[in-house]
């Protein structure tokens, strides 16, 4: 079927066309390995991170008006789309939550528009949960090729799958027993990992989105090419790396980030040198992934996973994929596993928020028979 979906949850606004078939399988055991055929057609990502910028995090009313602004000038492009002009999309779905209400309220009143006045309600209109669309986003893959032509359908077990979901507003560890079934082991209990990256870019006047410009700097420091365990000469914490829960927490590493900055400053009483705040920002970079390495690892051994996904705006650092990559192909010793195990990213294009992953939540809400209120909800969770 071709699903058309639209996110504006927050400050990217994004229109997808996407095809997703079913393999048919009338066998209950296949069922619990389901796995949709999916192949992006057309995604569209407006990204207004230049219009927040200057006050160094996302301004709800400005991405209202941006996202108000940039919706029909996308959906003309779409309207080009043969599948599109022959009005042959099967289902209409729109991100409903969680994320920034004002932003949210312009997809959906744009999505309501659409379904009647384009589609004359002769389609469905569903609700996604934004949260599932960097769930399912391992299913992506590179645009017009469908992810059949990809490993992942070749590979013969993918659950137990355990999957981490870490962006701007989320930091998510849980269970995938198949694609329906998943469990919340742990989440964060303050910041999100990524709202920590931009915190401390602005403590190191780096410009928001601070998370790519952190992994570029930290790419700098000498420590970046130093052995595993000399990666961060500047010790910061780890909070709750040794806790035996699957939780999180990062607003102590942002103040400790701070303290140290304070401290160096009154100490040399001069402009830090671009190395020294490279250092800083490869070390900060190491004590926030290191425990999601760890509690993801933990996880595997626990719960038997075959592979690990990943999703969200944080998913798109090398150094956590580098991180995770490493970890999959070492010898298990706590997990007692067979190895290697899977590791899944997405492109980095489906990393950051893209209506393509919402094209999947929604064909499987439709698909669960699962009813988002077409109403903005702010706190959405999994
Ligand atoms: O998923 P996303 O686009 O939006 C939310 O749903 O929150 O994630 C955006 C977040 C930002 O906090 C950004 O700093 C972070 O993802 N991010 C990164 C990297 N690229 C983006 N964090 C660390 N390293 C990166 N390379
Ligand atoms: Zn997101």
């Amino acid at each position: 079927m071709h699903v058309l979906a639209i996110e504006t949850s927050c400050d990217e606004t994004s229109l997808a066309l996407v095809e997703i078939g079913q393999r048919s399988s009338a066998s209950p055991a296949r069922s619990q390995t389901f796995l949709p055929n999916v192949k992006v057609l057309k995604n569209i990502v407006s990204s207004q991170v230049k219009i927040h910028a200057p006050f160094g995090g996302v301004v709800p009313s400005l991405a209202k008006r941006e996202h108000i602004k940039n919706l029909p000038l996308i959906w003309k492009q779409f309207l080009k789309h043969p599948i599109i002009k022959k009005k042959k999309v099967d289902l209409l779905t729109v991100t409903v939550g969680p994320g920034l209400e004002p932003a949210l309220w312009t997809g959906i009143t744009f999505a309501k528009e659409l379904h009647e006045n384009y589609f004359e309600k002769r389609i469905p209109l569903v609700g996604a949960n934004h949260l599932h669309g960097h769930l399912y986003s391992f299913l992506l893959t590179q645009k017009g090729i469908s992810n059949f032509q990809f490993p992942i359908s070749n590979q013969k077990k993918l659950f137990p799958m355990i999957s981490l979901i870490v962006s701007g507003g989320h930091t998510i560890l849980g269970v995938l027993k198949n694609l329906n079934s998943f469990k919340k082991l742990g989440e964060t209990k303050d910041d999100a990992v990524g709202e920590c990256f931009d915190k401390v870019a602005r403590l190191l006047e780096l410009p928001y989105p601070g998370g790519p410009k952190i992994e570029k700097l930290a790419q700098k420091s000498s420590f970046a090419k130093a052995t595993e365990d000399k990666r961060e000469r500047v010790q910061f914490p780890s909070p709750m790396i040794h806790q035996k829960n699957y939780d999180f927490s990062y607003s102590g590493l942002k103040t400790a980030v701070l303290y140290y900055l304070r401290d160096a400053k009154y100490a040399n009483n001069t402009r830090m040198s671009r190395k020294k705040k490279a250092d800083i920002a490869a070390s900060f970079q190491g004590a926030a992934f290191k425990v999601l390495v760890k509690k993801t690892m933990r996880a595997v051994g626990e719960y038997g996973a075959e592979s690990i996904s990943i999703g969200g705006g944080v998913a798109a650092s090398k150094e956590l994929r580098r991180l995770l990559n490493h970890e999959t192909r070492l010898p298990q010793t706590e997990a007692k596993l067979r190895n290697p195990i899977q590791f899944i990213v997405p492109p980095f294009e489906y990393c950051m928020d893209n209506a393509a992953m919402i094209a999947v939540a929604g064909y499987m809400a439709h698909k669960n028979k699962i009813q988002h209120p077409l109403k903005a909800n702010g706190i959405l969770n999994l």
